[in-house]
């Protein structure tokens, strides 16, 4: 991978038009993407084969965990008399991420010839996607494009062949974090408050109104067209063995030129920063997530790690949403754990008591040591609170709200002393950008 030229390493597949004002429409989706052609290629397969095709490419989800698409596809039980659902998790809110938002904008149509390929593979006649409900003009776009599908006859009666009618639905979430977890989703969905289910039994087997269904990310979904067009070996081309394929990261923070870079999976941050700029002019990395504040941060040391499941994994953090958030060295780790945890307290749906309380506690005594008011007991006090949330909690959220607390006291547990005893926040909130 390091030896490859910028040109192959930055091929967009997903984001390849997105500059044009018109790339969302029907007429340039097809024009220029070859807009769904891969799906007159996924029709004339029989269902299982395409599920078969996608799992030796090797896809794997694109919204955080990395499982299998083609596996989770598998799932869905066959020869059942309930309805198959696919649910498309469009409420993208992680710290960092931001790259569904503008595919969804940019090129809907990747998404909804994904869907219909999707529907047909798990033998489904209704889709949904649930997107985050703040993004207004995402929402009338995508509202425009499935029009445009319908009135072509892409969706609605016979789409999926004579007989087979597939609806696809668009529904605004209410904005709320853990409205993204699937099983939370699906509650919203049906129309409770959005709260997890205990899983087992996952989605697939009782998901939505307690029937078979496939949670998608939207970069999922969205990469399948250009999967099954160009072929499984062009895609296993692109990327490692076990996590093949093109992504799209999203570099934000103290970068010259954040944005969203596709390219393959295991680039590592050098090259994306390299062929993107790099830092701020005059300043350096100090650390950084690989994948939303949820990723335990990594630092300077880790700029060659490859940018996949393993690479990232082997590093002792995960790749997550690919939600590269970059911090020089005028930020204070402190202050940055501080509000990524007034985010996730904020955001805990209170179910459990391990992550409702426990948030609220960590964001009481970070901000003792940002006033000075801590001392040295209360660095094992975070550590303690965050280990009680930590693997007890009910959902994904806990955990990932703990980790910013484990990884920050890991590689800079010096500056958290340096707050201590009436010191309070030795960096000058002026010359950072971010944390002001
Ligand atoms: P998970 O690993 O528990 O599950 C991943 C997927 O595989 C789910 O769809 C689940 O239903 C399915 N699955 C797993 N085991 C299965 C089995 N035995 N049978 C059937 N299906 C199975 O991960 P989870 O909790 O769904 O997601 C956590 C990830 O979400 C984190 O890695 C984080 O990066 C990401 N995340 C993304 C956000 C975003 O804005 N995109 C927001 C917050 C978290
Ligand atoms: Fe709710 Fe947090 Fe418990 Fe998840 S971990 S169920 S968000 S309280």
């Amino acid at each position: 991978m390091a030896t490859e030229s910028p040109e192959k390493l930055l091929s967009p597949v997903l984001s390849a038009y997105w500059d044009e004002p018109d790339a969302w429409t029907l007429e340039t989706y097809k024009r220029r993407h070859d807009g769904y052609e891969g799906l007159a290629k996924a029709l004339a397969m029989p269902p299982d084969d395409v599920i078969a095709y996608v799992k030796d490419a090797g896809l794997r989800g694109r919204g955080g965990a990395g499982f299998p698409t083609g596996m989770k596809w598998q799932f869905i039980p066959q020869g059942d008399d309930k309805p198959h659902y696919l649910v498309v998790n469009a409420d993208e809110s992680e710290p960092g991420t931001c790259k569904d938002i503008p595919l969804l904008f940019a090129n809907p149509h990747s998404l909804i010839e994904g869907i219909i390929i999707a529907c047909h593979a798990i033998r489904s006649s209704h889709a949904f996607i649930y997107l985050r409900g703040e993004v207004v003009p995402v929402l009338r776009r995508l509202h425009l494009a499935v029009r445009e599908a319908y009135e072509a006859g892409l969706l609605g009666k016979n789409a999926l062949g004579e007989g087979k009618d597939l609806e696809l639905t668009v529904h605004a979430g209410a904005g709320a974090y853990i409205c993204g977890e699937e099983t939370a989703l699906l509650d919203s969905l049906e129309g409770r408050r959005g709260q997890p289910r205990l899983r087992p039994p996952f989605p697939a087997v009782a998901g939505l109104y307690a029937c078979p269904t496939v949670v998608n990310n939207v970069e999922s979904i969205a990469s399948v067209p250009a999967l099954i067009n160009r072929g499984k070996e062009w895609f296993r081309s692109l990327g490692s063995e076990k996590s093949p394929g093109f992504t799209l990261y999203s570099l934000s923070g103290h970068v010259a030129n954040p944005g969203q870079y596709e390219a393959p999976l295991g680039i590592t941050l050098r090259q994306l920063l390299e062929m993107s700029g790099g830092m701020r002019p005059g300043h350096r990395l100090k650390f950084w997530t690989p994948g939303g504040s949820s990723t335990p941060m990594l630092t300077d040391e880790h700029l060659d790690v490859p940018l996949d499941y393993e690479g990232v994994g082997a590093a002792g953090s995960m790749l997550g949403t690919k939600a590269l958030q970059c911090f020089d060295e005028t930020t204070c780790v402190v202050r940055a754990v501080t509000r990524w945890t007034e985010f996730y307290a904020h955001e805990s749906c209170g179910k459990c008591t391990p992550c409702r309380e426990g948030t609220y506690w960590l964001v009481q005594l970070l901000r003792d040591f940002e006033s000075g008011k801590a001392t040295k007991a209360d660095i094992d006090k975070i550590d303690d609170i965050a280990d009680n949330i930590n693997g007890k909690s009910f959902c994904a959220l806990g955990d990932g709200a703990a980790s910013p607390i484990f990884s920050s006291l890991k590689y800079f547990r010096d500056e958290y002393e340096a707050h201590l005893d009436g010191r309070g926040c030795p960096f000058d909130p002026a010359k950072s950008t971010l944390w002001a």
